[in-house]
């Protein structure tokens, strides 16, 4: 096994962020069009960036990082096209990242000529990995190189954007895996280089550029880094943390509670390795603690499709929030469990004082998806399932019994088609074993009417075929359903006994509007059978059951 060289741990001298609770949003960062477009094995076009902008903008980022002007020309015509043709919101500040490097910072700053304001965000390597094995630089050429930096950046804000408002964003880069006393004296000076004007603040963005620890390493650093430094009241502390080690928004969950006032992340954790910090995920946790974020993601599925389509990267069925599977079960305990919760839902929420639904986190509608897809049938599933997608998709409750017969077929299919099956395969599967079945009998017409001899009773003449053969029956009963039964037994059946049937209502997604259930028992073996008829009325609807349930029970 491999033995790493973890990030030096720094305590803070009295830990305060486990007892404190989330309470407030944090100010927002989007960095999709920079970190997370860096990261795409095809980078988006201006033309694409320029919709992924509009998307942030909707969803309600604030702050927006656009880009590195300098590092291509697609880079740079997207930040001269968002100033050019006025699509910057009034209320919507962007950013751009530079390299603490004199000719880029040049070239970055003219990118931003003519904008109304605008963040400039100095960055640089800070741990020894970096400076000595990737850069070849003493601390002392790192420092000098900085403030060199910072100060070009104000002189250029100053001399060639005077018409403008440019601030400043400083990441000293692997904050976490760098000695955290010369981060605090770096991050002091470069905000004393600054030097903020008067209601102006420097952002101090506290990268996790990799993840090399666990999620309670990020926020003892940030506490640790608050409690050193000299700047904090001129400074905004931003957390960025990647996501290696799957860590990413609980250590940025945490980090916040040790002081961060501002994140940055991806919409979907796209980003560099395994991604940025998921904006989504994390936004919406807040959410769920009751916190106002001042993001909608109301839209969710629709949000994702569109950013899946703009950087050409599938979101993951389990994605938090936005998977196709999240919301979905498909083990019978489970499709049970939800969906006595959704019977119950308003008395549940009434007990607890809130939403709850067994095995769902959230209620799906608050980000625009729905429970009809929440179940999902495969071999696992069982009877509550099923229920559950004819409910929902049929406005169809069916009896236990018959549902347990349902499900022993739907099984079989599953295994057989070694798939998932849809709502309306298993509505077809229905309609075949309990509806559709007309061998060895079938029937042509059923007349029922008055006794001619005693009007209380009904007579029934029945045209039917049984192996192909014709059959016109007639008898009486006390009522149409009964006189049809008593005519089918002239007939070489099994003896049965009729235990019941009844009239149930559908929703409007096919196109009868009821239909009739019915159970024969067969005698003397006492075993029963379903069948189900459709009709305009419910004796037509009976007797065609009947034919069915006589067809399965002769079938065996
Ligand atoms: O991850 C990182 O450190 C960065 C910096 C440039 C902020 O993306
Ligand atoms: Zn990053």
């Amino acid at each position: 096994m491999e033995s790493y060289a973890y990030p030096r741990h720094y305590s803070p001298k009295d830990r305060q962020w486990p007892t404190r609770r989330l309470t407030k949003s944090p100010a927002w960062c989007a960095v999709d069009l920079r970190d997370g477009n860096q990261a795409l094995p095809k980078p988006m076009d201006p033309y694409q960036k320029e919709s992924y902008f509009k998307l942030l903008t909707d969803v309600g980022f604030k702050e927006i990082e656009i880009g590195f002007p300098a590092a291509s020309m697609d880079e740079w015509t997207f930040c001269r096209d968002l100033i050019e043709r006025s699509l910057i919101p009034t209320d919507v500040t962007v950013s751009v990242l530079t390299q603490a490097r004199e000719h880029i910072i040049k070239r970055t700053m003219n990118a931003l000529k003519g904008i109304h304001k605008a963040v400039c965000h100095v960055y640089i390597p800070i741990s020894e990995l970096h400076y000595r094995y990737v850069l070849g630089e003493t601390r002392k050429e790192l420092v000098q190189r900085t403030l060199e930096s910072v100060r070009l950046v104000r002189k250029m804000a100053d001399d060639e954007l005077n018409g403008s408002k440019i601030g400043l964003e400083f990441s000293p880069e692997e904050f976490t895996d760098a000695d955290l006393d010369f981060a605090v004296e770096l991050c002091d000076d470069v905000v004393e280089a600054w030097g903020p004007r008067p209601g102006e603040k420097v952002i101090i963005n506290l990268p996790c550029t990799v993840e090399r620890a666990l999620p309670t390493f990020y926020p003892d650093r940030i506490e640790a880094f608050i409690e050193k430094s000299s700047q904090r009241s001129k400074s905004i502390i931003s957390l960025h943390a990647h996501n290696d080690m799957g860590g990413a928004v609980a250590s940025t969950e945490l980090a916040l509670l040790a002081g961060g006032e501002r994140v940055e992340g991806t919409l979907f954790g796209n980003g560099e390795r395994s991604g940025n910090l998921d904006l989504v995920t994390f936004a919406m946790n807040l959410q769920y603690l009751g916190i106002d974020t001042g993001l909608d993601f109301s839209e969710l599925e629709e949000l994702a499709t569109k950013v899946s389509e703009l950087t050409s990267m599938p979101i993951p069925p389990r994605q938090p929030y936005a998977g196709e599977l999240v919301f979905t079960a498909f083990s019978g305990s489970h499709q049970d469990a939800i969906h006595k919760g959704l019977d119950r839902v308003e008395e549940i929420r009434k007990h607890f004082n809130g939403w709850k639904i067994p095995y769902l986190h959230i209620n799906p509608a608050t980000i625009g998806r729905s429970y009809a897809g929440a179940i999902r049938i495969n071999s696992q599933s069982g009877r509550g399932g099923i229920a559950h997608v004819l409910a929902e998709s049929y406005g169809i409750q069916l009896p236990k019994e018959l549902l347990t017969e349902l499900a022993n077929h739907v099984q079989r299919r599953t295994e057989e088609a070694a798939r998932e099956l849809r709502p309306d395969e298993i509505w077809d599967l229905f309609l075949h074993e309990f509806a559709r079945q007309d061998t060895p009998l079938r029937l042509i017409n059923y007349w029922p009417r008055p006794d001619v001899t005693n009007p209380s009773k009904i007579y029934s003449e029945v045209h039917l075929e049984m192996h192909g053969k014709g059959f016109v029956l007639h008898d009486v009963g006390d009522g149409p359903v009964s006189a049809f039964a008593n005519a089918m037994r002239q007939l070489n059946l099994p003896v049965f006994k009729l235990l019941n049937y009844e009239e149930r209502s559908i929703g409007s997604t096919v196109d009868a509007e009821s239909i009739t259930i019915v159970s024969l028992e067969k005698l003397p073996e006492g075993k029963t059978f379903y069948g189900v008829g459709f009709g305009a009325n419910i004796v037509q609807g009976a007797v065609s059951a009947i034919v069915s349930s006589l067809n399965r029970m002769m079938r065996g």
